[in-house]
């Protein structure tokens, strides 16, 4: 390795290094390389040398934040992440990814027991800031204070939230660093509890989860499912980052909520039609068109009810989500959402199911030759609601077309009783793929609209959705 000659540094420079390496047990050539490393990983960031002469002046604590690579909801957000003590805590090395691809500056204070699951050099470097874990560390020249480090921030995230560190704010203890910025604070506190599933049911940490939510904490998760460390099944996972930074997302949004109050219901996905226990008739919907509607509405401050099919793909955040499989449990859920403001379908019914599924699985017999599958037409849906006695006041349906598209899709608005229905070809990649070109037919007309993202296509609606409810009709 090439040796590292440290020329024109003034005193004052001289002095902030000697400091910083003493205080992370290096040499003083090893933090250079340290500071060099963190230089490359992202230009765009102080060094720590800058840094910690921010903090010597008393300048913003938090990093700029650099430039989007996904979206910039979290433009110029402050978030602080508390580390807690738990397994889960390697997955907040990805939640500072995802906060940092969408423009947030992130601070991470470690708890004791989170240095023994990551290190702070590792969430260090994601972060691109020093790490805080002691309350009173005065040898340390970042030791600003839990005071200011709690109101530094637009948010403080807990990430994994484990059982110990919900007690202590549930209690107002202030032991430890992460407890007292918690204690400190005047900003939104969102947690993401993970732990064994014992601990999370057990009565106390109910109770300390009912005491945080009255006092205004925030929770997204914990998730069921398969315990990472003991193959425990049961409620306990961490929120996946993903959730966890739309939760974020959500609550620094600012944005007005013209949908604030209504109530939305929208199918996605395809339907699974039975044959036998073990083989059904489908079709190629990804549902990735239904989710990011679901998700548009939901962002305009709706409260959604998704009735997916089978998909692959996860439940949109901050959306109501009924998984089913089969057109008539689609049906069902549907009616019984009702009454809504507005229903969006989106879903590939299946149109015919087979007539009666066998209850075992259908054998090759020598001789027979294939089944006779008989099949039956499957309710419609859009045809249901949008005739129904209690209709919401827009119904939209989708025109999934090979041909005619624009023809096959003013058929089915006035047969099903819809206002609109998005006309698509998807003699394309359209099924499965992100982008979309569409054509919104009403009685009204047609508008046709340039080929954009799903999720676009998803946001346009909403608006458009959200206008039409808006206005008054006089
Ligand atoms: N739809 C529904 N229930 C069904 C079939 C379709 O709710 N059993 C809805 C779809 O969600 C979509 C619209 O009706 O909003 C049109 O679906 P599409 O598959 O394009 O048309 P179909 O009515 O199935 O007619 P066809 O397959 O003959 O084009």
């Amino acid at each position: 390795m090439a040796s590292i000659t440290i020329r024109n540094l003034d005193d004052r420079a001289k002095e902030l290094l000697r400091r910083l390496a003493a205080a992370n047990n290096r040499s003083m050539e090893e933090q250079v390389r340290v500071m060099i490393a963190a230089s490359v990983v992202d230009a765009h960031e102080p060094t720590h040398a800058q840094e910690t002469e921010a903090v010597l002046h008393q300048r913003p604590l938090f990093p700029a934040s650099r430039s989007s690579a996904v979206s910039g909801l979290l433009s110029g957000k402050r978030i602080l992440l508390i580390i807690g003590g738990g397994i889960a805590a390697y997955k907040s090395l990805d939640l500072i990814r995802r906060l940092r691809e969408r423009g947030a500056s992130v601070r991470c204070v470690m708890t004791r027991a989170a240095q023994e699951f990551v290190t702070p050099l590792s969430v260090g470097a994601l972060t691109a800031s020093h790490v805080f874990t002691d309350l009173f560390d005065r040898q340390d020249e970042h030791d600003v204070g839990h005071i200011r480090l709690s109101r530094e921030a637009d948010l403080i995230a807990v990430a994994p939230a484990t059982a110990d560190l919900m007690a202590k704010l549930a209690g107002g203890h202030a032991s430890d660093l992460a407890s007292a910025v918690l204690l400190a604070t005047d900003k939104k506190v969102l947690m993401a509890p993970a732990m064994n599933p014992r601990m999370w049911s057990h009565p106390a940490t109910q109770r300390n989860r009912a005491q945080l939510e009255k006092d205004g904490v925030l929770f997204v998760g914990p998730n069921s499912g398969e315990m990472a460390e003991s193959g425990e099944l049961g409620p306990g996972r961490m929120a996946e980052p993903l959730e966890i930074t739309a939760a974020i997302e959500r609550l620094l949004d600012t944005r007005p909520r013209p949908l604030a109050g209504r109530r939305i219901i929208v199918t996605s996905g395809p339907t699974h039609e039975p044959i036998d226990p073990v083989r059904y008739i489908a079709n190629r919907s990804s549902g990735k068109q239904g989710h990011a509607i679901a998700a548009a509405f939901a962002s305009l401050g709706a409260h959604v009810w998704l009735v997916s099919g089978p998909v692959a793909i996860p439940d949109p955040a901050g959306v109501s989500t009924i998984h089913v499989q089969r057109a008539e449990e689609m049906r069902d859920a549907v009616e019984q959402l009702l009454p809504a403001d507005a229903a969006i379908f989106v879903a590939a019914v299946a149109d015919w199911r087979t007539e009666g599924a066998a209850d075992q699985k259908i054998k090759k017999v020598a001789g027979d030759g294939p089944p006779l599958l008989r099949m039956v037409e499957n309710p419609d849906i859009l045809a249901t609601v949008g005739h129904h006695e209690r209709r919401p006041r827009l119904v939209v349906g989708f025109a999934a077309e090979t041909q005619d598209v624009l023809k096959n899709a003013e058929a089915k608005l006035a047969k099903k009783g819809a206002d609109f229905i998005v006309a698509n070809d998807v003699s394309g990649s359209v099924m499965g793929g992100d982008r979309n070109r569409v054509t919104i037919v009403s009685k009204s007309g047609a508008e046709e609209w340039p080929e954009m993202g799903k999720d676009e296509v998803a946001a346009r609606l909403a608006d458009l959705v959200a206008e039409k409810l808006n206005t008054i009709v006089v």
